[in-house]
C-alpha cells in the first residue's frame, strides 16, 4: 500500500504512539474524539492526528486499526459495520475472540487482519514487535515500513493473537503470583520476615515486587480482561485456565483500587 488513510480505534498510551508512527510514514491518520476523555485528545493532538465523526472515519479510512482495552475489542469492532475495508485488531485477545472479532467485521463487509504488541509504545527503534497473521497481513506489515513498528507476520489466522497471549501469560502472570506471594504474608503478619528471606534468598525479588505493583496499579484495571482472555486461550488449547484467572483476581484488586496495604 501507498499513502493510506486509516483510522485508530482508539489513541491510547499504545495507540497513540502506533498512529504517530503511521502518520510518520506518510499515512493519513484519523480518530474519533466523541466519547473519549482529555488524556486521549491529548495524545491525538501530540501525534498529529485527525480528529472526525466516527462516520467520516468509516467512510474514509481504507485501514482501520483498533488498539483498546482488550474487553472492549468485541464492541469497537461491532461499532465500525458497513465498512468495507481492511480492519486490523491488534489487542491482546484470544485467538478465540480475534476469530470472533474477525466474524463481526466480515459480517459488517471488512476484511481482517489479526495483530498482537508486544513491547512499550513505540518512541524508539528496536523496542515493540507487531505481530500479524491471516490473508491479508502483509498488506498491514507494508503500513508499518521505516516505522519504529517492527511488523512481523505469523502466517495461520489467530496466531499474531496466540504469540502474544502466550508471551503475556508469562510476563504478567508471573507478577501476579509475586504480588500474591507478597500478599499473603501480609495476611498472615509475616510480611517483614519474608521480605527479610527474601534478601537471603532470592534477591532482587522485592524490587521486582516494586515493579510489579506500579505496573499494576497504573494498568491492573486493564490487565484483568487480559487474564481472562489467557485463561481462555490456554483453556482452549487444554491447558490449566487456572493460573491466568487467578491472576486476573490478583488484578481485580487493584482495578477496584484498595489501598496498597490492602492488596
Ligand atoms: N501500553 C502498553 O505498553 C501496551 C503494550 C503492549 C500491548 N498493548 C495493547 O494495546 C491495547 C491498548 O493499550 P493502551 O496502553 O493504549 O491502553 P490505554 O492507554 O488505556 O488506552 C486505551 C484507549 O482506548 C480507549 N478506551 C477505553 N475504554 C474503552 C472502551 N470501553 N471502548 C473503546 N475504547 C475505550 C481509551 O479512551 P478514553 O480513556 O479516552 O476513553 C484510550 O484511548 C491493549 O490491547 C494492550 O494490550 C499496550
Amino acid at each position: 500500500m501507498g499513502e493510506t488513510t486509516i483510522g485508530l480505534l482508539h489513541p491510547g498510551e499504545m495507540g497513540a504512539a502506533v498512529g504517530k508512527c503511521l502518520a510518520g510514514a506518510g499515512h493519513r491518520v484519523l480518530w474519533v474524539p466523541a466519547g473519549r476523555g482529555a488524556a486521549t485528545r491529548e495524545r491525538a493532538g501530540a501525534a498529529g492526528l485527525t480528529g472526525v465523526t466516527f462516520g467520516e472515519m468509516v467512510t474514509r479510512s481504507e485501514v482501520i486499526v483498533s488498539v483498546c482495552p482488550p474487553h472492549a475489542a468485541r464492541d469497537v469492532a461491532r461499532q465500525v459495520a458497513g465498512f468495507g475495508g481492511l480492519y486490523l485488531d491488534a489487542n491482546a485477545i484470544s485467538p478465540a475472540t480475534a476469530g470472533e472479532v474477525a466474524a463481526i467485521v466480515a459480517a459488517g463487509g471488512a476484511g481482517y487482519a489479526d495483530g498482537g504488541i508486544i513491547g512499550p509504545p513505540p518512541v524508539a527503534p528496536g523496542t515493540t514487535r507487531l505481530y500479524l497473521s491471516g490473508p491479508r497481513a502483509a498488506e498491514v506489515q507494508a503500513l508499518f515500513a521505516g516505522t519504529f513498528v517492527d511488523a512481523r507476520v505469523v502466517p495461520p489466522p489467530g496466531s499474531a493473537s496466540a504469540v502474544k497471549m502466550a508471551y503475556a501469560s508469562w510476563t504478567k502472570g508471573w507478577a501476579a503470583l509475586l504480588l500474591a506471594a507478597r500478599a499473603l504474608a501480609r495476611a498472615e503478619g509475616v510480611e517483614p520476615a519474608l521480605l527479610e528471606e527474601w534478601v537471603i534468598s532470592q534477591p532482587g525479588l522485592e524490587k521486582r515486587w516494586d515493579g510489579a505493583d506500579r505496573s499494576a496499579a497504573a494498568k491492573g484495571w486493564r490487565w484483568t480482561g487480559e487474564m481472562e482472555e489467557i485463561a481462555a486461550a490456554m483453556a482452549a488449547a487444554g491447558l490449566p485456565s487456572g493460573f491466568h484467572q487467578a491472576a486476573a483476581s490478583m488484578y481485580r484488586r487493584y482495578e477496584q483500587g484498595p489501598s496498597r496495604s490492602d492488596r
